[in-house]
Parts: structure tokens; sequence; C-alpha cells
């Protein structure tokens, strides 16, 4: 525990919500050509929860924020900063504003942060800064996505891997600092390697004047490229961002990583030499939620009776940009 000269930051509350129609393996091997054998055993995931077509982004964050807020015992109307951490906004200019109205956290400045599935580690090391600066006392911070919509559901490939889901946290000022170190990364030369990228074509608005319009692309991924990216780097930096913390990893009660699939987390644990009853992993319920799937496993892990307050968590988020990072914290004030 870090007794912080200025103002520390503690996670107080959780919450999560996810869509509730479920689609299995089975029901997915009538889509594209698979097997539950197949995705089971290369990937862990058994179903996923996808939005129906009038579901929005902005209700399933909406839901996990209200429970977060509930859990750490504030009213809406006293957060001061809303993080929304999705790749897949209801609009384009921004989703968190909804969210705020949504929730009625009337005195709340809100704004996406976009890092794909590091999202929520990205905006946990973002919502400390405000706190430690002493800009604000109370952040939500919202991890969302609703991949279902910008998946090709024609590519196994990468079909079966996503579900959506929405994970939220409430992060306060507070004596002592329980984020206790973490480590960021982004690499954009590897880039083509998982993309939902826009794609237009020219049009000719006068004689002299060209511009470009068209749409975002579905998903594309080099599986493989992006497996052996995760194993490296993963645990690389959590055992930066442990150094950072002076936490040594027998220390750590639980490994919280983005619930991409389970060969990876179980890489990764290997690697860190962390054994397999302190992973904590929720995928073969969800899927690869994004965004959400850190706060989404927290929240279960936090109401299910596994992670107590103090428990020390090493998280880490890992996915398109190419973006990666590791958080260590402890839970609860
Ligand atoms: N069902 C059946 N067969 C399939 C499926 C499927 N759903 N998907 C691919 N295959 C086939 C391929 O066509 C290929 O067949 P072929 O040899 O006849 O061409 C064969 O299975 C092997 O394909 P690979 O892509 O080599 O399969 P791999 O063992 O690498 O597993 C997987 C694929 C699960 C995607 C793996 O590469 C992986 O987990 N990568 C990490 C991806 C990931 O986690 N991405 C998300 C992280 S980032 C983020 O969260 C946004």
């Amino acid at each position: 525990m870090v007794e912080y000269s200025g103002v520390g930051v503690a996670i107080t509350g959780c919450g999560s919500a996810a869509p509730n129609p479920t689609v299995t393996n089975d029901q997915l091997s009538q889509v594209v050509e698979t097997s539950d054998e197949w995705i089971a055993s290369r990937t862990g995931i058994r179903q996923r929860h996808l939005s129906e077509p009038s579901g929005t982004l902005v209700d399933l964050a909406s839901q996990a924020a209200k429970s977060a807020i509930d859990m750490a015992g504030l009213e809406p109307d006293q957060i001061d900063l809303i993080l929304l951490a999705t790749s897949t906004p209801d609009d384009l200019f921004g989703s968190a504003c909804q969210v705020q109205a949504a929730i009625g956290a009337s005195q709340a400045v809100a704004f996406d942060l976009t890092a794909a599935c590091s999202g929520f580690v990205f905006g946990l090391v973002t919502a400390a800064q405000y706190i430690r600066t002493g800009a604000y006392r109370n952040v939500l911070l919202i991890g969302a996505d609703v991949l279902s919509r910008w998946v090709d559901w024609s590519d196994r490939r990468t079909c079966v891997l996503f579900g959506d889901g929405a994970g939220a946290v409430v992060i306060q000022a507070n004596q002592s600092d329980r984020l206790l170190g973490f480590e960021l990364r982004s690499d954009g030369t590897q880039n083509r390697c998982l993309n939902l990228a826009y794609s237009g074509e020219s049009k000719q608005l006068s004689e002299d004047c060209e511009i470009g319009q068209g749409n975002f692309q579905p998903i594309t991924m080099n599986g493989q490229e992006v497996y052996r990216f995760a194993v490296k780097r993963v645990p690389e930096v959590i055992e930066k961002a442990l150094f950072r913390a002076n936490v040594k990893t027998d220390s750590v009660d639980w490994l919280l990583l983005h619930q991409a699939n389970q060969r990876i987390l179980d890489a990764v644990a290997n690697r860190l030499k962390i054994p397999s009853e302190k992973v904590i992993s929720n995928l073969a319920k969800y899927g690869n939620t994004s965004a959400a799937s850190i706060p989404l496993a927290l929240d279960e892990a936090v109401r299910d009776g596994l992670v107590k307050p103090g428990d020390t968590i090493a998280a880490s988020g890992f996915g398109a940009g190419l973006t990666w990072g590791a958080a260590i914290f402890q839970w609860g004030r």
C-alpha cells in the first residue's frame, strides 16, 4: 500500500451489463462453417451475448454505470467526469454525453476514449491523473462495446470471437493510493494486424474539389500475429507495471486480463508463473467484449465474492492500435 502524499485513487464501485440474447457455438455453426469443438478448444468461448437491432451502446453503458455508482454509494450528480472507453459508439461524435444524460450525472464532463481492447486500462490511468492533480474527485469509467455491429458474420476466423457488453467502475479520490503502478504502450507500425478501418470512395464535389465518402469496414484480424503479440507483450508490460508498483508477482491475488482467448490467458499466467486459480476468466460466457471485458470480469468476480477489499489485482488490456498496458491496483478504499 502506498501512502500518497497528495491525492490517492481508489476503485470503490463496479457494475456490468450484457444484452439478453445469447448465441452458443452450436447456433453459430448454423451461420458459418465451424463447431463448438473448434471454437471452445481454440478460444475457450462457449457463447456470447449479442445486442438486438434496437439495443444501444448507451443503454448498456448506462446500466453498468448505474450499478457502479450505486455500489460506490454516490448519487449520479456527484460524478465529476465520465470516461467512456469504446470503439463502437452510437454516435461517432461520441456517446459519453448521452450516457451522462441517461444516468442524470448533471455535473459531469463526459467524453469518449478509444484504445480498443486496451481502453479500460488506458481509461483507468487517465482517470487517475485527473484525480491525482486534484482536478476531479469522482470519476466514472465505462468500458463498453457492441462489436456485433462491425463483425463480418461470414468470416468464421473473426465472427466466433466477439460479443457485446459493458462494465463500469467508479474511481474516487482517496487518502491511500490504490493504483500502485502502471505501464502503457502503443505500436502503430503493427496497426494492420487488427482493424475496423474507414474506407471511402472519391466523390467529385465540383470541378476543382474532390472528397472521400464511405463507411467503416468490418473487423479484419491476423489471428496468429495478434496471438504472438499478446503472449509476448502482455507478460512484459505486467512485469514492468509490477516493478513500478514495487509488487512481487507472488503477491498478486488476481490476474485480470482482457478476455480475448483462454489460450492467451493461460500462456500469460504461465509466463508469469501465476497459478490458474488466480486467473479471472469469464470469456466462456461472453466471448471477447473488447473495452468491456476487464470491468465486466471484475464486476462478476467482486459480486461473486472472489475479489475482496484489499486484494491486489494485475490487470492488462491489449488489442488494436496496437495498444497494450497494465495496471496494478488494490480493490476498494
Ligand atoms: N471454425 C473452424 N475452423 C476455423 C475457424 C472457425 N471458427 N476459424 C479458422 N478456422 C480454420 C482456418 O480456416 C484454418 O483452416 P486451414 O488451415 O484449412 O486454412 C485453421 O482453422 C487454422 O486457422 P488459424 O487462423 O491458423 O487458427 P489458430 O489456431 O491461429 O486460431 C485464433 C485462430 C483462435 C483466432 C487464434 O489465432 C487466436 O486466438 N488469435 C488471437 C486473436 C485474438 O485474441 N484477438 C483478439 C485480441 S484483440 C482484441 O480483443 C480486439
